[in-house]
């Protein structure tokens, strides 16, 4: 697939959803429906969406047994979404079985990609909570490289990180980037932020683009300012 912007739904139910949604009369954008709409609104939401012509990234970060997952991920797969993801912390097996279960009877499958670490984790959560012994960056790393050699197509990371996946999982490994803001525009909760321009010189495959887009006063004219610096 050719790099895109993938504007986040995070919203709280399919009215909010498609209101939104219905102010880009003509464009189609590629869309992420995270956990809270999609139970909120059940696999309907999805199937809506899709009904509508979005590419969709189903952000849901499995996490279970290795046959858990498997059947799971069959599920999402007859939901016929774009991208979906899970836990690469799950193990090798996990993501092999995951891969099993995205896969039709025809051969083909939506990309699967995994979240190395959780933003929302630091070195001393790392090191203390969890009990990782080597540093956050390097956690990264070895999970990133686990993914692919589970066959997995890509990893949800910064931009900053996006470098070094490719070099150590190869250039076609996607990496998908959230943590996106306009250089005149608010952080939020966003600690490590990089611009749509920033993002594209770094190397990312996909930007995921959230309150920038979703809370601008003009959302069309923010998510073609997207959409131009990063595809230029
Ligand atoms: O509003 P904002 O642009 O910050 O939204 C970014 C989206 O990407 C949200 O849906 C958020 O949950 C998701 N995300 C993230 N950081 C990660 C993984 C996912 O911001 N590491």
């Amino acid at each position: 697939m050719a790099k895109d912007v993938i504007v986040a739904l995070d919203f709280k139910d399919k009215e909010d959803t498609l209101a939104f949604l219905d102010k880009f009369t003509g464009r189609k954008p590629f869309v992420k429906i995270g956990m809270e709409l999609f139970y909120a609104e059940g696999p309907d939401i999805v199937r809506e969406i899709k009904k509508r012509g979005h590419k969709i990234f189903l952000d849901l970060k499995l996490h279970d047994i290795p046959n858990t997952v498997k059947k799971a991920m069959a599920s999402l797969s007859r939901l016929d979404v774009d991208i979906c993801n899970l836990h690469a912390s799950g193990g090798s097996e996990m993501m092999k079985y995951a891969i099993e279960g995205l896969t039709r009877a025809d051969g083909t499958r939506p990309l699967l990609i995994a979240v190395t670490l959780l933003t929302s984790i630091g070195e001393e959560r790392l090191r203390e909570e969890l009990k990782g012994s080597l540093p956050l960056d390097r956690t990264v790393e070895e999970y990133a490289m686990l993914a692919a050699k589970s066959g997995l197509d890509g990893v949800v990371c910064s931009p900053l990180e996006a470098g070094k996946v490719k070099d150590k999982c190869g250039k076609s490994f996607l990496t998908v980037t959230p943590g996106i803001r306009f250089a005149d525009g608010e952080k939020g909760d966003q600690v490590r932020v990089t611009t749509p321009a920033l993002a594209r010189s770094l190397g990312s495959d996909y930007i995921v683009v959230g309150r920038p887009i979703t809370q601008a006063a003009d959302p069309v004219a923010a998510y073609e300012r997207a959409c131009a610096e990063f595809l230029g």
